[in-house]
């Protein structure tokens, strides 16, 4: 049996990717900070007969997640599948001359060390599998730079960079890595960017395994 791992597992995105994967028969890993929330999506994923397990960690904190990510793949069988979508604070997102190099520090923990370590951790299982995907999850600014928004503008650059570098790296391996932008907001009910849809969408990039970026909606939007 293998896993899907989703760091960054809320009520949104998160839960909508545990539901399509877990109705795929993987078991799934939620690695976010507060453990009483996760929980409660365990409990509810639970009575849709998934089984899903909390891990609580901050991405942030680069040995903690990659302790998580090594007990669920423990617990729950090899993580086969990897996705990196916590949602960015608040306080990243500032213009760009009140930046400073201080500022970037949590934008670089949360989207380039957080990342390296969950890939680090989660690869060698992949490769004695012979197949695996990573997948990224990322805003609008991770293609067309804010100047309102500099921190995670520039930090999602580079999440970019590593992700394309890994895809282009392991594509030979067996194992897939796709990048999904989400332009504009995360909006239920809406056509190309409600959380089910977008579930749907990382399901396919799972599946079909072509290209590294794909976009959930026009960039515009
Ligand atoms: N929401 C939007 O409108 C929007 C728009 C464009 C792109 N996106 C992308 O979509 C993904 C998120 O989807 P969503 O907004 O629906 O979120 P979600 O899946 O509902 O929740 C994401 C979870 O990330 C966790 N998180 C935040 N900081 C963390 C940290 N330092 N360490 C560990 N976990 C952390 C939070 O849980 P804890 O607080 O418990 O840690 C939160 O519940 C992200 O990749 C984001 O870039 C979202």
């Amino acid at each position: 049996m293998s896993s899907v791992a989703i760091v960054g597992a809320g009520p949104g995105l998160g839960a909508a990717v545990a539901r399509r994967f877990g109705r795929e028969g993987y078991a799934v890993a939620l690695v976010a900070r507060d453990g009483g929330r996760l929980g409660v999506l365990t409990r509810e994923l639970a009575g849709l007969g998934i089984d899903a397990r909390g891990y609580s960690a901050d991405v942030r904190d680069p040995a903690a997640l990659a302790a998580a990510l090594a007990r669920a793949g423990e617990e729950l069988g090899t993580v086969e599948v990897l996705q990196y979508s916590p949602v960015p604070q608040a306080d990243f997102m500032r213009p760009v001359l009140e930046t400073t190099h201080a500022d970037l520090l949590g934008p670089v923990e949360f989207s380039v060390y957080g990342p390296v370590a969950a890939v680090q951790q989660v690869l060698p299982g992949m490769r004695e599998l012979g197949r695996g995907t990573i997948l990224f999850v990322n805003g609008g600014t991770a293609v067309i730079p804010h100047p309102d928004r500099a921190g995670t503008s520039i930090a999602f650059a580079a999440e970019s960079a590593y992700g394309h570098l890994l895809h282009d790296r392991l594509a030979g391996e067996g194992i897939h890595v796709g990048q999904l932008v989400i332009p504009g907001a995360i909006v239920t009910g809406h056509e190309r960017k409600d959380p089910a849809v977008l579930a749907e969408t990382l399901w396919a990039m799972h599946r079909d395994r072509h290209g590294f970026r794909h976009y959930a909606d026009d960039l515009e939007s």
